[in-house]
């Protein structure tokens, strides 16, 4: 049998991302040429700013992958690409850099769901066994996703309102840290102590729901009160406590659904799985438990294009194509 080479392009934020995988599983090359720098002064993503750096760099990042892999458009059996959900402006930068080389290559053409990447990014790793339950937590998403065969998604629970990420990122602006929050709370985090005990957001008894907003507010209160006060709270500490609120939730939740669901893995997805703390929660839960945990190198944590070719090329090899009209669709269901 012959390998199968797939290309992937990924615009659907901040990062414009091409790589190419063999035969599902085996990744080729990886490029991604980050934004983050042109950003953060505005202390997150200026969707405008985002569409035009992607224009700038789609075709650098592409011959950059293809020179890597020492590869032509030629030699690709399908092009891939983010549809969604996303900003839809730099959706559609990806989403025509695509069409356009499949239709000048007359190569077939696949769209993928972000999140479905974030997921995929996995089994670039390790080979799933079904049935497995994924935690997704990114900037836009926080979701117990349950897979029973490759391209089957069941969410059986998902954030009532803000995503774990979005919190982090707020919780960041609240302390007048960077953009991107997440990794500068998990940094200031392993160096402070749980001094403060914040809320953890239960909600019904056996829900497998997320709620972030109620811990964001009580964190931005906190702050607040402090600074009337004129009392001193260390960073370190309010980054460590409003961490250990939210890996504690999430970390319970996703045991708890493992267990219920009886999974053989367990598999953690987006750039929240990249936190240290809720690496390290994960680990010690899941120690003893039946359910394989898998969690991605920090690389393929946070958006990338590896992880859209490895959803992507699942979904080409069970025949799923695009049409010439493929749009970019912000609000793409799962
Ligand atoms: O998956 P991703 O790269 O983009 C989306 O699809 O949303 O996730 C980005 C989110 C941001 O909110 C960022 O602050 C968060 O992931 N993040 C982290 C860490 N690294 C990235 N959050 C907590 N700890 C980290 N180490
Ligand atoms: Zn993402």
């Amino acid at each position: 049998k012959q390998d199968q080479y797939i290309l992937a392009i990924e615009t659907s934020c901040d990062e414009t991302a091409v790589a190419i995988v063999k035969n599902e599983t085996e990744l080729i090359t990886n490029v991604v040429a980050s934004q983050i720098e042109s950003h953060k002064r505005f202390g997150g993503v200026v969707p405008e700013i985002a569409s035009r750096h992607h224009i700038e760099q789609i075709t650098i990042t592409l011959e950059e992958a293809l020179e890597d892999a020492g590869m032509t458009l030629d030699d690709m059996d399908a092009i891939t690409v983010t549809e969604g959900p996303g900003l839809v402006g730099a959706l559609l930068v990806g989403v025509n850099a695509a069409k356009s080389i499949a239709f000048a290559k007359q190569k077939p053409l696949v769209g993928v769901h972000h999140i479905a990447g974030h997921i995929y990014a996995n089994r670039l790793e390790k080979e799933f066994e079904f049935p497995l339950l994924s935690l997704v937590v990114s900037g836009g998403h926080t979701e117990l996703v349950l897979m029973r065969e490759h391209g089957s998604f069941e969410i059986i629970g998902e954030t009532r309102d803000d995503a774990a990420g979005e919190a982090y990122d707020k919780v960041a602006r609240t302390l007048k840290l960077p953009y991107p929050g997440g990794p500068e709370i998990d940094r200031l985090a392993q160096e402070g102590e749980e001094t403060i005990d914040f809320p953890r957001a239960w909600l019904e008894e056996a829900s497998y729901d997320f709620s972030f907003s109620g811990l964001k507010s009580a964190v931005i209160n906190r702050l607040h009160k402090a600074k009337q006060r004129g009392e001193y709270l260390k960073p370190e500490d309010v980054a460590a406590s409003f961490q250990a609120s939210v890996v504690d939730v999430l970390s319970t939740k996703a045991f708890l659904a493992a267990e219920a669901y009886g999974v053989k893995q367990i598999i953690v997805a987006g750039g929240v799985a990249a936190n240290k703390g809720l690496r390290a929660a994960l680990k010690e839960k899941f120690q003893d438990s039946k359910a394989e945990l898998l969690i991605p190198p920090l690389e393929l944590c946070t958006d990338n294009a590896a992880m859209i070719a490895a959803a992507g090329a699942v979904a080409y090899n069970q025949g799923h194509r695009a049409e010439w009209g493929l749009n970019a669709n912000p609000g793409l269901d799962l």
